[in-house]
């Protein structure tokens, strides 16, 4: 089996679902349901024994070894993390101890975990550490992309965390030999996406006719990837990556904020049309992010050449699927809104242990 972190937030919970609608290969997942982990999202799994869901903390090291002694997985796929830019602005703290302290933790649970193998599970074992693009810092417009050579120069305290945790994991496989991948990624976007980030708020936002908020002139640029294909390079790097080494993830999908919010606002007039007018007329301009990084793009050379991985959603296929799916799940977004999600715990699990109380 493998041991999956974070697996009720976005990423994590598309990555166990894809994970178990192609394999047997059970998954022990591990999130500590902050106010971004969500189990209405696997909800289709609640009676499945291929998922086992424990309640705790990635820095509770006596708990992470306990699963690992338990259940023996061939593999960590660590995701869970603080991941939102706007709140590592405004509160840092829980970005330093979940996504510093919690990834030192998880390296010295695995290390001593594998240090216990021997043979095959030995030389098979990998750690998997999912990062980001932001670590790169911001690029200028006719900049070449992102590599995984490019210095390291993160410019929020988010940013600074997931490096700082990318630097410890690089650590523990120059040190200690322990078999580490780190992804860096940029940005996803599908379903489960908890709508506070810009393109699942946009289509919130539009569909409830509040303004729809674009920071600074708009002009701000991310490189765009499906979930779902950033969820088959985790398995591509897991399956065939070289312990050691870093992949970049992206689509070759730059859009300016400002394209992708008009994208989204021309889908919705089509799709679920208002009384009058467009979407677009509940733009709102409002002050910029502090800092905002103003251009990321990803250069996918490596992972593509090396291990064969090519996305197979182009932006305009994802978005579209992307738009359908909000449409078609409003209630996930009401319960996410009025924090019902949030009580999906006590509902599902009353009467039941959670592995982590018994
Ligand atoms: P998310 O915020 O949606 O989910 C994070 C999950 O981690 C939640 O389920 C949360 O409950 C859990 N978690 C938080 N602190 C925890 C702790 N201390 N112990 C256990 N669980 C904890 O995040 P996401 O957008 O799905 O991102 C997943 C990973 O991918 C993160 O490491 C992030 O840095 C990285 N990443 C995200 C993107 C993106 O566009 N969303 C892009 C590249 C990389
Ligand atoms: P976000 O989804 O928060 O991801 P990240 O900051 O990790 O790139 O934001 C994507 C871009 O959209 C980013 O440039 C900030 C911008 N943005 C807005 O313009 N308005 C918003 O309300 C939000 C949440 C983001």
């Amino acid at each position: 089996m493998i041991l999956v972190t974070g697996g009720a937030g976005f990423i994590g919970s598309n990555f166990v679902l894809d994970w178990l609608a192609g394999s047997d290969e059970p998954i022990v997942n591990l999130d500590k349901l902050t106010y971004a982990g969500n189990l209405d999202n696997l909800q289709c799994l609640q009676d499945d024994p291929r998922h086992v869901f424990v309640k705790g903390d990635i820095c509770d090291q006596q708990l992470v070894s306990t699963l690992l002694a338990r259940h023996q997985p061939r593999a960590i796929v660590h995701t869970a993390a603080e991941s939102h830019v706007d709140r590592s602005i405004h509160a840092p703290a829980a970005f330093i101890h979940t996504n510093i302290n919690g990834t030192f933790t998880m390296l010295e649970a695995a290390r001593a975990y594998w240090a216990g193998l021997s043979g095959a599970a030995r030389a098979q074992f990998r750690f998997i550490h999912m990062s980001t693009d932001e670590v790169y810092g911001t690029l200028e417009r006719d900049d070449p992309a992102f590599a995984e050579t490019t210095a390291y120069q993160p410019n929020s305290p988010y940013a600074a965390s997931k490096a700082a945790s990318d630097h410890l994991v690089r650590s523990y496989h120059h040190t200690y030999g322990l078999p580490t991948l780190t992804t860096n990624c940029s940005n996803n976007y599908g379903p489960y996406h908890f709508p506070e980030k810009l393109i699942p708020l946009v289509i919130a936002n539009a569909l409830a006719g509040k303004p729809i908020p674009v920071y600074g002139d708009g002009q701000q640029i991310r490189d765009w990837l499906y979930v779902g294909d950033h969820c088959s390079a985790i398995r591509t790097v897991l399956a065939r990556g070289r312990a050691g080494a870093t992949y970049n993830v992206g689509g070759r999908n730059e859009k300016t904020n400002l394209a992708v919010v008009h994208t989204l606002c021309d889908m919705l007039d089509q799709l679920a049309p208002r009384a009058s007018g467009s979407y677009r007329e509940q733009i709102a301009f409002v002050a910029d992010r502090p800092g905002h990084d103003r251009r990321y793009a990803i250069d996918a050379t490596r992972i593509e050449r090396e291990l064969g991985w090519k996305p197979a959603d182009t932006f305009e296929t994802g978005i579209r699927k992307t738009v359908h799916w909000y449409l078609d799940n409003s209630e996930w977004v009401a319960r996410v809104q009025s924090g019902a999600y949030l009580d999906w715990l006590d509902q599902n699990y009353a009467g039941r242990a959670l592995e982590n109380r018994t």
